[in-house]
């Protein structure tokens, strides 16, 4: 397979791991074709421009924040939830930016993270065995034989809400919202009151003097767009194949074929296997990739990673996401980047310090602590300081609301809690403050100075 031609079909003859079992072959065969008939939500010239400045994150000279939701929901869609993710988010790129004294390319999960891979195809719970939720483009988390049964019209509601979710991002970060006068605004009331939003205020005084100074010299303000506008990108995992498939397009410019459901797209810890269908179908694609990589992942397996999905080695095509877990992120992680390193592969290293640092709490909760998620993000600086390689960026599960999902934080969020808002439908998500907090961390470790 590895040198038989690529279609957007070619990862069909190969093994496709965590596919749901859809019961009805033929509807799933219908909606795809009804997908395949729908516009692209993004375009090829976009997901150039994302490789482009993923290449300057490779190259050292910019810094990815990639961050969302760990799966978005059909139920808890509203412009309000997206205004507040995308605030949160805005939030942590000025703090980067500013404070951390980089570029930072800014990639949501979003508009589009609708499929989950699962560590059981099926969940019991008091002796009835359901097939387990895979994400709201496949089932619903609701525990009922209906609720659970896998249906491809929900494919065609995924494409819709990604069209509309994206609209509005778009809205928002071309029409005035993410416009750095509005540095201020961006400090909700429950953040602003807090450590991190005082901390954040000062922060957005310090740019507030410095566009004035800029006015106040001469320089032309108004007609100066990256003041007013901000570059962003959508990203989701590629799980779903054949919903991928259908939104694979050819560019009219290039020719060449391009996934249009999102600008990025990721392969998950289960689903990178080298001659499995997810990287058959990722090769052929010229959109900038990700791939996880956990702790079990071995120097040949992440070289294989690089050749298979960037035989050409060009700087912004690949960004492989560490999820080690805080304890061992060091020792684990060394020897990954000294091997890519030696062998000229031009990746992007970003942390992800969610997912390697999930357990479940006494209560019943799915929960990350906090301490463990800075702990990660540390211990990846250190990794790749060690081994002379830019520490390019951070991919983290968060949402705007004041939520209690994960433990800990400046105003400690308790095993008690929990409960209060525990509002995800899959992984916890770090709340604005926390993430906030995090972006501050970061900001220092990249050598700004301390805010
Ligand atoms: N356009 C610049 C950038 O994206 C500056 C900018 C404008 C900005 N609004 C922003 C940066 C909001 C971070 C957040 O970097
Ligand atoms: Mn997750």
């Amino acid at each position: 397979m590895e040198h038989s031609e690529w279609t957007p079909a070619s990862w069909r003859q190969l093994p496709a791991g965590q596919q749901p079992d859809w019961p009805d072959p033929h509807h799933l065969e219908q909606v795809q074709k009804q997908v395949a008939s729908l516009p692209p939500l993004v375009f090829a010239g976009e997901a150039r421009a994302l490789r482009q400045r993923l290449g300057e994150v490779a190259e050292g000279r910019a810094f990815l924040l990639q961050a969302g939701d760990c799966a978005e929901s059909f139920t808890e869609f509203s412009a309000d939830r997206i205004r507040d993710k995308l605030r949160v988010i805005l939030q942590m790129a000025v703090v980067l930016t500013y404070a951390g004294g980089v570029p930072v390319v800014k990639v949501g999960r979003i508009a589009g993270q609708f499929g989950k891979p699962r560590s059981s195809p099926t969940e019991t719970v008091d002796g009835v065995t359901l097939p387990s939720f895979r994400g709201h483009n496949v089932n619903d988390q609701h525990f009922s034989s209906q609720a659970r049964t896998p249906d491809p019209d929900r494919l065609v509601q995924g494409y819709h809400q990604s069209a509309a979710t994206l609209n509005l991002v778009r809205a928002f970060t071309k029409g005035g919202f993410a416009d750095l006068s509005r540095v201020h605004a961006w400090n909700q009331e429950f953040v602003g009151s807090s450590l991190e939003g005082r901390r954040y205020e000062e922060l957005a005084h310090g740019i507030e003097r410095a566009l004035r100074f800029m006015r106040a010299i001469g320089i032309e303000t108004e007609s100066e767009s990256h003041l007013h506008t901000v570059d962003f990108w959508t990203s989701h995992e590629a799980l779903l194949l054949g919903y991928e498939e259908a939104l694979t397009r050819r560019d009219s410019l290039t020719d060449e074929w391009y996934a249009c459901s999102a600008h990025q797209l990721w392969v998950g810890e289960r689903t990178r296997n080298l001659h499995g269908a997810h990287l058959e179908f990722l090769r052929g694609v010229q959109n900038p990739l990700g791939s996880k990589v956990g702790p079990t992942a071995t120097p040949d397996e992440v070289l294989g990673l690089c050749e298979r999905l960037n035989p050409e080695r060009e700087p912004g095509r690949l960004t492989l996401i560490a999820r080690m877990g805080a304890s061992k992120v060091v020792e684990v992680l060394r020897p990954l980047l000294a091997a890519v390193r030696d062998a000229g592969h031009p990746v992007v290293w970003a942390c992800d310090p969610m997912h390697g640092n999930t357990y479940t709490a006494p209560s019943g909760h799915k929960t990350r602590h906090f301490d463990q998620v800075l702990a990660e993000v540390a211990g990846f600086f250190d990794a790749c300081r060690a081994e002379e390689v830019w520490p390019g960026g951070l991919h983290v599960e968060l949402t705007g609301d004041p939520v209690t999902e994960c433990l800990g934080g400046s105003d400690p969020v308790a095993d008690a809690d929990l409960q209060v808002r525990y509002e995800t439908i899959c992984d916890p998500r770090l709340n604005a403050r926390q993430s906030l907090d995090l972006a501050f961390l970061a900001s220092e470790l990249i050598g700004g100075r301390p805010y």
